[in-house]
């Protein structure tokens, strides 16, 4: 039987698969394609907590490509993190930052650690070590680093004034995904969703004659899930179901989205909001027009994959539609905007506070929004265009867009 954790034991050999197909589609040389397999640097650092116990923890930090500028992406704390899904993961953000036209490369960093057993100073001396180890492969112009699984902006808060402390340069540049109070930006709790919304207005406002009253389904109602829906409602869109891990409501009529953030704060979830109560199964299988996997990996797999009846599935998660399920998806002509275009509003906001920290500008809410609804139209232009020449689906030709770009620069810097 097909699981989703299965399929994420395997993220890196799955990532190396579909470089080759994608090499193969575009007739690149071979070699081309085996440098791009191999991450530039590999990290690894030994954290340790000393007390009455020494507390010794691994960690890494993949750079997979620095073609396009400094390699950027998340850090994640996780008990299970390993080293190839690291690498993956870095993958992955070389593809992203390269579909939506962003100055960056491609990384990601992972410490294998539970955080749920970390007191919050061992928690600021966990990522202080990280840095502290690593300072001298980070910082602005070199690998940007950002908040991912179970990191947030007080610990980039801390990782900035480690990496600022050990190298006396106030470089505010070095960590994205910073408070406010730190030269982070505004829109960081929503610029995702932004981004998920603003795609899936322009694919229906392109071939489906608007997203006015287009019946939309949210898998996961967290900070993805919330705000895709908040945006799709405020353009018109009709919320009709919403789900968190505790299972679904839905209303035909829409639900209102302010009132069911409102239940979900309160209560903690979204089950016993006044309406249709459903199972998560039953929402990805609604006879919507759009579905929004927001919650996370492999939800849509080989198992539903025929039973799903919307039109188009924006990917808000990672990775939340199985290799398995995308095939069968395709085959039945549902229309899928893959994460790596879907889910990047976010990295442009990181983009966004990068670039305002490097000339130390007080860059405005309204400003950035644009930034982020002009990257996302620019990179769906450019896919939709590839998906006529190719003959192909969103995902390939988000990724011919993205390994293009990479290799044209890396060829012009040799
Ligand atoms: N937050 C971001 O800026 C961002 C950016 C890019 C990608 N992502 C991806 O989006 C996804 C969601 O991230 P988030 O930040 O919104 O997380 P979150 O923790 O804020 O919310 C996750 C939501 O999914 C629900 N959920 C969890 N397991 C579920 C299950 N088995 N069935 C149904 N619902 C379930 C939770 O109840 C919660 O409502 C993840 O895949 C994440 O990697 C997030």
């Amino acid at each position: 039987m097909e699981t989703a954790s299965l399929e994420r034991t395997n993220l890196y050999d799955q990532q190396l698969k579909i470089l080759r197909r994608i090499g193969e589609i575009m007739g690149l040389d071979g070699d081309i394609v085996e440098s791009l397999s191999i991450p530039e640097r590999v990290i690894q650092v030994k954290v340790q907590l000393k007390g009455d116990t020494i507390k010794t923890f691994i960690g890494w930090r993949s750079q997979h490509n620095s073609a396009l500028g400094p390699y950027k992406g998340g850090i994640r704390f996780h008990p299970q993190v390993t080293k190839e899904e690291v690498i993956a993961l870095s993958m992955i953000m070389t593809w992203k930052n390269s579909i939506m036209g962003l100055p960056f490369g491609g990384g990601k960093g992972g410490l294998r650690i539970d955080p749920s057993v970390l007191t919050l100073p061992e928690t600021e001396r966990v990522i202080r070590e990280y840095v502290a180890q690593m300072y001298k492969y980070m910082g602005g112009d070199f690998d940007v680093p950002a908040p991912d699984l179970n990191t947030d902006g007080q610990i980039m808060a801390w990782a900035v004034d480690e990496y600022i402390r050990l190298t006396g340069k106030n470089d505010f540049s070095s960590f994205t995904g910073k408070p406010t109070e730190l030269n982070g930006i505004s829109t960081r709790s929503f610029s995702t969703g932004l981004g998920v919304a603003e795609v899936t207005k322009i694919y229906a406002e392109k071939f489906m004659g608007g997203i006015e009253g287009k019946r939309i389904a949210i898998h996961g109602f967290g900070n993805v899930g919330y705000n895709s829906a908040k945006f799709l409602q405020e353009m018109g869109g009709k919320v009709v179901a919403i789900s968190d891990v505790n299972g679904g409501i839905l209303d035909w009529n829409g639900l209102d989205v302010g009132k069911v953030k409102e239940f979900s704060d309160r209560y903690k979830t979204v089950k016993d909001f006044p309406a249709k109560q459903i199972s998560n199964e039953e929402l990805l299988t609604l006879d919507v027009d759009i579905l929004i996997p927001a919650s996370i990996e492999g939800v849509i797999n080989a198992m539903n994959a025929h039973s799903v009846k919307a039109k188009l599935i924006v990917e808000g998660a990672n990775g939340p539609i199985s290799v398995k399920a995308d095939e069968i998806l395709k085959k039945r002509g549902v229309i899928i905007i893959p994460d790596i275009i879907a889910n990047a509003g976010g990295v442009i906001g990181s983009y966004v506070e990068w670039a305002n920290n490097k000339i130390g500008g007080i860059i405005e809410e309204e400003e950035v929004k644009r930034i982020i609804r002009n990257k996302m139209r620019e990179a769906m232009g450019r896919v939709m265009k590839t998906t006529e020449k190719y003959e192909s689906d969103y995902r390939t030709a988000a990724m011919i867009n993205a390994v293009d770009r990479v290799v044209k620069s890396a060829k012009l810097r040799m």
